[in-house]
């Protein structure tokens, strides 16, 4: 793997990944991938379909072991902490490393209870007063704030489509993640949503750090500060081939399979 050089900034990581594999039962989906996280940019996981990019994100606040008989190997450590040990308690992790789906999945309620869900299944108790901040908050945060602030008590199930995907934003933001894991979270989406998504994401990263699945190549280069290229071989297994500063991914790429990918050749 290439070494990124920062020769002119200190960037932070906030997710470190070390050997990571995965496991469905027996079949091995991920292999030893090693990549870093970088605080407060945007990180975009790119590759064909099935090399394991959802697996990759999902392994990365353990949601990966809602499905069932899986294993993970290695280390993720999310500021030095190793989110697979034992002792890690699921819910904080999850509050910490939020996420956001390809399909817009809010609760069938109201888009004030939506956003504050999170906050009111956590430990502390929080005022009405403070409730209705935080929601003002994170829907100011997620750019959804004036489309719905005079219909707060009405379903969520009522808006478009982008703006679910928008609320379904708020309602990560609510609990105050350190990263944010999105996977394709715009492809369910009209361009104009869509642009409202990488707007927002481009202000978000100033507060958090952000992953992203994206099959969309200019998306990546239009939102993403480094880019990770996964793909397979015949054996079908995920692997990271190459991780790198996306102008250098999209423009310079090491590796013939990320060139083949990025110029439109394969995939
Ligand atoms: N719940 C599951 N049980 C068993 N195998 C799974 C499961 N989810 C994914 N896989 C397998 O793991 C591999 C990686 O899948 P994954 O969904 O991570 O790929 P992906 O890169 O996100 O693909 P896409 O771009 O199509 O979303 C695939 O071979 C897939 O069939
Ligand atoms: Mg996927």
């Amino acid at each position: 793997m290439r070494e990124i050089q920062h020769p002119s900034r200190t960037v932070e990581t906030a997710i470190q990944v070390n050997n990571l594999s995965f496991f469905y039962g027996a079949t091995r989906a991920l292999e030893s991938v090693n990549m870093s996280i970088f605080e407060n940019h945007v990180t975009a996981i790119i590759g064909p379909s099935g090399c394991g990019k959802s697996t990759f994100i999902k392994a990365l606040n353990r949601i990966s072991e809602l499905e069932g008989s899986v294993k993970t190997e290695g280390e993720v450590q999310l500021y030095g902490q190793n989110i697979y040990h034992p002792q890690v308690n699921l819910n904080h992790l999850r509050r910490q490393v939020g996420m956001v789906f390809q399909k817009p999945n809010p609760f069938p309620m109201s888009i004030y209870k939506n956003v504050t869900y999170g906050v009111e299944i956590g430990e502390e108790k929080v005022s009405r007063s403070e409730l209705d901040n935080i929601v003002e908050t994170a829907l100011q945060g997620a750019a959804l704030w004036n489309e719905v602030k005079d219909k707060l008590h009405k379903s969520a199930l009522g808006l478009s489509g982008g703006q679910q995907q928008r609320l379904c934003i708020a309602r990560a933001l609510a609990v105050k993640p350190k990263v944010l894991l999105m996977d394709e979270p715009c492809s369910a989406l009209d361009p104009i949503a869509t642009m409202k998504i990488e707007d927002l994401m481009h202000s978000l990263r100033n507060d958090l750090t952000i992953a992203i699945v994206t099959h969309n190549m200019q998306q990546a280069a239009r939102i993403s500060d480094y880019t990770a290229f996964f793909s397979t071989d015949e054996s079908r297994i995920g692997r990271m081939v190459e991780f790198g500063e996306t102008k250098q991914i999209f423009s310079f790429p090491v590796d013939t399979r990320t060139n083949d990918y990025v110029s439109g050749r394969f995939g």
